[in-house]
């Protein structure tokens, strides 16, 4: 008998009582299941119930759910003191210690208790869920439920075919996952599921910008943020995070890929880590933290006079269009020449390429070429990045920096690099997105959810690509391999495919 998930007697168990498991406990109990509770640790269980009804108790009194709601969710919790009492439950989900051998133990007990047709979940994010099954004598029955911390707020679970899992009961798992409010999405059994996966590209990009010298942390957090539309920079989400804990996720992922050059590590977060520089929670991690909140960074001072004549690549005509109305309204003087004249400041637009490479291949003097970041737009009130060659003179960097801040817009200026820096970490996160679907984790549709709802993106990696063009992606990519000549940027096969076609990174194979 499959276990039927929308009953209104569907009784789950639950192992480990600690964050998510009180987290899956709060939202299974709001969803009218039964839910029973254990913990190796004596009095953890009934502490974790306290904890859940209390976290009830404050929705119910800020109006967030009704009194009966209260009432009703809290008869649901009942804490067994043995293993044994979870022998009821048609579904028993582990949230223990993330280790394979305990974990394993823990099933191969369980099966000894539970009903033959009971679903083994693990809440595991590291773990291979077919490893885990591994041990088991029904290792169909033994399926990855992934949610995220804190799991009331965070709406999307992961669920984990391992190679063996049944499809009823991954079937099972989805509609459980929706039953308790969440977005469930269907992964496949791969290092970092989605979620852990996709996310590699933005922390890793940003330390690799930082450890070439092209920018200060704060400036790349402004950048991700003002530009490119995250809600929080690379370096306050490892702040948040915690170097402590995404440390170890950036090396296992690595390492489980096979050492895969889009998922390198820093030097500069390993040395940090030990150093014991870890985030938030120690007062310093890139920031420093009085009070829980981060120092101010310096902003630097807006130069004022603009150049007196200023001329535009022609690479990308519609971006050099936007450009000359900018430098009409700051009352500049543009020259529409082939060439530009000996006193000119000289503006490149770079996709994927550094300032150096666009300014030599257009034979431009190096001292007074600029290089802007045009790729996600340049609207008013949207911060602008520019960036200068290594030979640069400092008054055309000013100027340029003056003319591109005249209209109140505040510009960041940066060293030379291949795909500055919004360019070059959105490339990497559509890159490894395309990476995902071409590795048949999970349905395009289905990587944007979870990413979305996962890393609160602005979009999902394949929805961004398509935002900003397939082919302007792959563009990013393919110059910034061939400056660095590094297989990190390889694009993958699914993105060249869907822009040389011309379609959406959505669209699946017919
Ligand atoms: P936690 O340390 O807060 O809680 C673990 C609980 O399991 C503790 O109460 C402990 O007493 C209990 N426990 C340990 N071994 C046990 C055993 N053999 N039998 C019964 N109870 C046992 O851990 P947390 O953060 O809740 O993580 C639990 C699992 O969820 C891990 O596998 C972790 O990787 C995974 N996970 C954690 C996330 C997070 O952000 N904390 C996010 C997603 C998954």
């Amino acid at each position: 008998m499959p276990v039927d998930i929308q009953s209104p007697s569907l009784c789950l168990g639950i192992v480990g009582t600690g964050a998510m498991g009180r987290g899956i406990a709060q939202i299974a109990a709001q969803a009218g299941i039964r839910v029973l509770l254990f913990d190796a640790l004596h009095g953890a269980a009934a502490g974790a119930r306290e904890t859940v009804i209390g976290t009830l108790d404050k929705l119910a009194g800020k109006g967030k759910i009704s009194a009966d709601a209260l009432a009703a969710a809290s008869a649901k919790l009942e804490v067994v003191p043995r293993l044994e009492g979870l022998a009821s439950a048609q579904v028993v989900i582990e949230a223990i210690v993330e280790n394979l051998d305990v974990k394993q133990k823990l099933f191969q007990q369980l099966e000894d208790i539970i009903t033959a047709d009971c679903i083994l979940a693990t809440n595991t994010s590291s773990l291979s869920v077919t490893s885990l099954a591994a041990a088991c004598k029904r290792p169909e029955r033994v399926v990855g439920f992934h949610f995220f911390n804190p799991v009331p707020l965070m709406k999307i679970v992961e669920v984990i075919a391992g190679l063996l899992t049944a499809p009823e009961v991954s079937a099972a798992m989805l509609d459980l996952g929706r039953r308790m409010g969440h977005t469930a999405v269907a992964a496949s059994d791969t290092p970092g599921f989605i979620v852990n996966h996709a996310g590699r590209g933005f922390v890793t990009e940003a330390l690799r910008i930082l450890g070439e010298g092209i920018a200060e942390f704060h400036e790349v957090d402004r950048i991700m943020r003002e530009a490119a539309g995250f809600r929080m920079g690379p370096f306050e989400l490892m702040d948040l995070t915690g170097l402590d804990v995404s440390q170890p996720v950036m090396e296992s992922i690595y390492h489980q890929y096979y050492e895969e050059p889009r998922y390198r590590p820093s030097p500069l977060a390993a040395q940090r880590l030990a150093g014991g520089l870890l985030g938030r929670k120690t007062g310093r991690g890139f920031y420093r933290y009085a009070n829980g909140t981060a120092e101010a960074m310096p902003v630097a001072a807006v130069p004022t006079a603009p150049p007196g004549r200023v001329w535009f690549s022609q690479t990308h005509p519609e971006w050099a269009d936007v450009l000359r109305e900018i430098a009409v309204a700051a009352g500049v003087e543009v020259e529409t020449d082939y060439v530009p004249s000996a006193e000119a400041l000289c503006i490149v637009t770079p996709l994927g390429a550094d300032a150096t490479t666009c300014c030599v291949g257009q034979g431009l003097d190096p001292q007074r070429t600029v290089g802007i970041d045009c790729l996600f737009g340049l609207v008013t009130g949207r911060r602008r990045t520019l960036m200068t060659t290594p030979l640069t003179d400092p008054a055309m960097r000013d100027a340029a920096h003056a003319l591109f801040a005249a209209d109140g817009t505040a510009v960041g200026v940066i060293r030379d690099s291949a795909g500055f820096i919004a360019q070059r970490i959105v490339a990497c996160i559509v890159n490894i997105g395309c990476d995902i679907a071409q590795q048949r984790v999970a349905t395009p549709a289905d990587i944007d959810r979870a990413v979305t709802l996962g890393l609160g993106y602005p979009k999902g990696p394949l929805a961004f690509g398509d935002a900003l063009g397939a082919r302007k992606i792959l563009g990013v990519l393919e110059a910034m391999q061939s400056f660095y000549g590094d297989p990190r940027y390889r694009p993958s096969p699914w993105l060249k495919r869907r822009a040389l076609l011309g379609v959406s990174l959505l669209t699946e194979e017919s």
